[in-house]
């Protein structure tokens, strides 16, 4: 009898430290958080916090503080792309587009449009991004409005200005591999098909890109008159 008594009382205390056992686990592990909105204390922190730099970060071990770091002067990075032409006439005998303009490969022009151009040339390539509402001079030229330059260029000519930029536009071909600049190219051609017709693209290209500068009274210059410029 007096064993059996004094059985019961252990088995009590036994069940309600194993409840606190369970929520203090809990608690410490992170997964209870109601009771505080600081980050959990962590029993197992795996590798979730590091002594790291982010990118767009500032550090201050560097003179610039800045954590994007260029590559260094002589050097080339692994599995580099040469971007070899250094004027369109040469960009237009050295590369063609054979990127076939397929669903999945539009999607991925869309997307690297919309990161990298649209800021500037809007979603559609109207000209209208957001960087012109706080700057007219940056504004850049519409892409599908009706006689748009652009609508009469080579895509071998676009590449070139992709990669290498034009008066204030900067170069992407260290941000945009090959081939997403021709994806990309594949995304704006389709956009001019969108708003304007495959006709209008057809009789752009019909006539000689020279004629169609002089329409517009532009001025051409040469994409790469600067060479490489960062
Ligand atoms: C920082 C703003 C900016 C960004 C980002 C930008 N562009 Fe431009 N782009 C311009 C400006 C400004 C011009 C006009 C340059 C000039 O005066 O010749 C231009 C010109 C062009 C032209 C030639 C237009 C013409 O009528 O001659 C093409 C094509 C073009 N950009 C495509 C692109 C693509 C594709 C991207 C994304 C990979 C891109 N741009 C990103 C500002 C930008």
């Amino acid at each position: 009898m007096a064993t059996s008594s004094k059985r019961r009382l252990p088995i009590f205390l036994v069940i309600i430290a194993g409840v606190f056992i369970v929520f203090w686990v809990g608690l410490l592990s992170g997964s209870i958080m109601w009771t505080s909105d600081q980050p959990p204390l962590m029993v197992i922190p795996d590798m979730d916090n590091q002594s790291k730099v982010s990118p767009q970060e500032q550090v201050n071990y560097f003179a610039d503080r800045s954590a994007d770091r260029a590559p260094l002067e002589y050097t080339i990075p692994r599995y580099a792309e040469f971007y070899r032409a250094t004027s369109i006439a040469e960009a237009e005998e050295m590369y063609s587009n054979s990127l076939p303009s397929s669903e999945w490969i539009l999607a991925r022009g869309k997307n690297r449009f919309e990161t990298f151009c649209a800021v500037c040339h809007g979603a559609e390539g109207a000209g209208d991004g957001t960087i012109g509402e706080r700057s007219a001079t940056l504004k850049p030229p519409s892409l599908i409005a009706p006689g748009a330059l652009t609508l009469g260029y080579t895509d071998a000519h676009l590449f070139h200005i992709i990669s290498m930029g034009q008066n204030i536009m900067p170069g992407y071909r260290d941000k945009l591999k090959e081939v997403d600049r021709w994806a990309v190219i594949n995304y704006v051609r389709s956009l001019q098909r969108k708003h304007l017709g495959e006709d209008a693209l057809q009789q752009a290209h019909a006539q000689p890109e020279a004629d169609m500068a002089m329409n517009e009274g532009e001025d051409m210059t040469d994409a790469n008159a600067e060479g490489e410029q960062q």
